[in-house]
């Protein structure tokens, strides 16, 4: 996902647009670029690569100015190259872009009579000679943006500079996120007010449509149909603290290390202590009539609303559909009159997972987010907003944000059964009681950190490894491998253990290491067979299991990871804490980059 600022400022806007670019690193990129106005001329510099080489432009060839935009790049259409990086430019015009610009080679056609010249293979260069264009024929940058804006298909949040009128900026959005930061005498565009936190914490969030005129008076703000609107400033919160690493070496380590904390903040704002009830806030529909729950979501998301499904059709007898938000809008879902669909995203901005809500919105589902961004497109498209308060997460890989996820909607699942009947008070208490121990237990799993970072050179030679689980283990399974392929670039599956007879097994032979979750309980004997019928076969088991589970079944592993005894229903989140430290501790060894994994990004705001 790209990174978008823009500052219409009173001194030198250079270092504080390349700050800005650092605090959206997390996004994922693979070149960036800035662009000034100096007397009337753009003074542009990029860079492939690291902010670093940017920084090495810079020094070599500062780029002075008090307006400016810069830009991180993912890249979509065109290499990581210096000339497709961002900002892109004409002689009157400059912009970046987030997003991808579906119809770009039509209107390269609809140019082509104007003989323009492209410097690059992007989606986004054919903007800039589309609003030139009108800047040259005469029109202000109200009127040639007014213009252009319509004519764009696919998904865009841009922020725009004019050479010629060096006191303003124009900014727009459709599917990508941007927000106005107001100044002191200075306005701010950017794609996240994380990305604003030192300049500003009076935010405007653009909705879907909107652009935006700043200047150092403030914003023009205007809807799809080009009418003035206004939309609210409020305070963001995010603190430029949020995206430090503190005595952390990376922002994962450090967010695996806050989960304690806050899964404790989640689980209080949906358990109310003093008398063991959950407590959701007012909603707006009735529950206990929801029929089928629809539940979708991409990467660990998904996996926190497979771990989901056990827990609302355990207590809720509710029937869940699940699916990956890619397969799920293309396939024609039959939705039943009536139904609740729940999306869960971290970011709230996923594409895939923010087209299938729209697809389910528009067939008349009730709508329901798990989001970690209350302010992010799916939190203000959802007739039901359950934010999960992991705080902003920064490392690609997903981690406090997965068990926080967990949280809630272990509480939504508890609360959904309450309302229909199907728990008493004395059940509802059981299970708030055992939600309110994962905090502790959490923080004990978080002590065999030394133990599991020992153990990380067993898995970091292996060019595949496989992880098991039964039950609502087998979607922690799948999550310990994605979490190993994305950070440490080892290929990994997932699988149910008892599915391993049916194929897999094949895989097994002493260089095939196999990461056995299974907490002691009513699964755990058949889980160990599946273990035998792996260890028979020379297959290096590493056992993640409880001191009995250890005591039984550990004899002849690899290595073993002792966790607390822990109630069922918290099993999934403290079982997180194990796969995500061994990922983190592989990759350290492998020395990957841990937090900004190569080809990924933090939200995928494309399809
Ligand atoms: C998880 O570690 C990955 N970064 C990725 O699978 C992520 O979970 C997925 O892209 C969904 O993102 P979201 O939760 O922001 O929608």
């Amino acid at each position: 996902m790209c990174g978008i600022i823009g500052i219409v400022g009173n001194a030198p806007v250079a270092d504080r647009l390349v700050d800005g670019l650092k605090r959206m690193e997390y996004r994922g990129y693979d070149s960036s670029g800035v662009c000034t106005i100096v007397d009337g001329q753009f003074v542009r510099r990029r860079a492939e690569g690291k902010l670093a080489n940017l920084l090495e432009v810079l020094s070599e060839q500062p780029a002075t100015g008090t307006v400016g935009i810069a830009h991180t790049r993912w890249a979509t259409h065109g290499a990581p190259t210096t000339s497709n990086a961002h900002p892109h430019a004409t002689e009157e015009v400059a912009l970046v872009h987030n997003g991808i610009i579906e119809n770009y080679k039509a209107l390269r056609e609809e140019l082509a009579g104007e003989n323009r010249k492209y410097e690059s293979e992007t989606d986004t260069e054919v903007v800039a000679h589309l609003i030139s264009s009108g800047i040259e024929k005469g029109l202000d940058p109200r009127e040639a943006v007014g213009n252009v804006l319509p004519k764009l298909r696919g998904a865009f949040s841009l922020a725009i500079a004019f050479r010629s009128h060096p006191d303003l900026l124009v900014g727009a959005r459709l599917g990508s996120p941007l927000v106005v930061g107001y100044g002191d005498g200075e306005m701010y565009l950017g794609s996240d007010a994380l990305a604003l936190a030192p300049l500003t914490q009076r935010i405007a969030y653009l909705e879907e449509g909107d652009w935006v005129v700043i200047t150092r008076d403030g914003a023009e703000v205007f809807n799809s149909r080009n009418e003035p609107v206004a939309r609210e400033i409020q305070s963001s919160g995010a603190s430029a603290a949020a995206v430090e690493k503190g005595n952390y070496r990376h922002f994962m380590q450090k967010e695996i290390f806050e989960q304690p904390t806050v899964v404790a903040q989640t689980l209080g704002s949906y358990l109310r202590q003093s008398d063991h009830t959950v407590a959701l806030p007012q909603l707006d529909f009735d529950i206990s009539k929801i029929k089928r729950l629809t539940i979708v979501a991409c990467g660990t998301s998904y996996y926190a609303g497979m771990v989901a499904k056990y827990w609302f059709e355990q207590f809720a007898r509710v029937p869940v559909d699940i699916d990956v938000a890619s397969e799920f809008r293309y396939r024609d879902p039959v939705l039943e009159d009536g139904g609740l669909a729940l999306f869960i995203s971290q970011s709230g901005e996923t594409a895939d997972t923010l087209a299938a809500l729209r697809h389910c919105k528009a067939e008349g589902q009730t709508i329901g987010v798990v989001v970690n961004v209350p302010t992010s497109t799916m939190a203000r498209e959802a007739d039901l907003l359950l934010p999960s308060h992991a705080g902003p997460e920064i490392g690609v890989a997903s981690t406090k944000a997965f068990t926080c996820q967990l949280a809630v909607l272990a509480a939504l699942a508890a609360h959904m059964a309450v309302k229909k009947g199907l728990m008493n008070r004395e059940e509802e208490a059981e299970v708030v009681k055992h939600l309110l121990e994962a905090p502790a237990a959490l923080n004990a799993a978080l002590n065999h950190d030394d133990n599991i970072a020992s153990m990380a050179h067993l898995i970091s030679p292996a060019r595949d490894v496989l992880y098991l689980g039964r039950g609502q283990d087998y979607p922690l399974a799948l999550e310990g491998a994605l979490k190993l392929k994305e950070i440490s670039y080892i290929h990994a599956e997932g699988y149910a253990s008892g599915e391993m007879k049916h194929g897999p097994i094949a895989l097994i032979d002493d260089d095939v290491p196999v990461v056995v979750i299974a907490p002691s309980g009513p699964l755990f004997e058949k889980t160990v067979s599946n273990m035998e019928e792996v260890r028979a076969r020379g297959g290096q088991v590493v056992l993640i299991s409880d001191a009995e589970g250890i005591k039984q079944a550990g004899e002849g592993c690899i290595a073993t990871i002792e966790m607390p005894v822990v109630h069922p229903l918290i099993a999934p989140l403290v079982y997180a804490i194990p796969v995500q430290l061994l990922a983190y501790h592989v990759a350290v060894v492998k020395g990957t980059d841990v937090d900004q994994p190569r080809n990924l990004a933090k939200s995928v705001t494309v399809e």
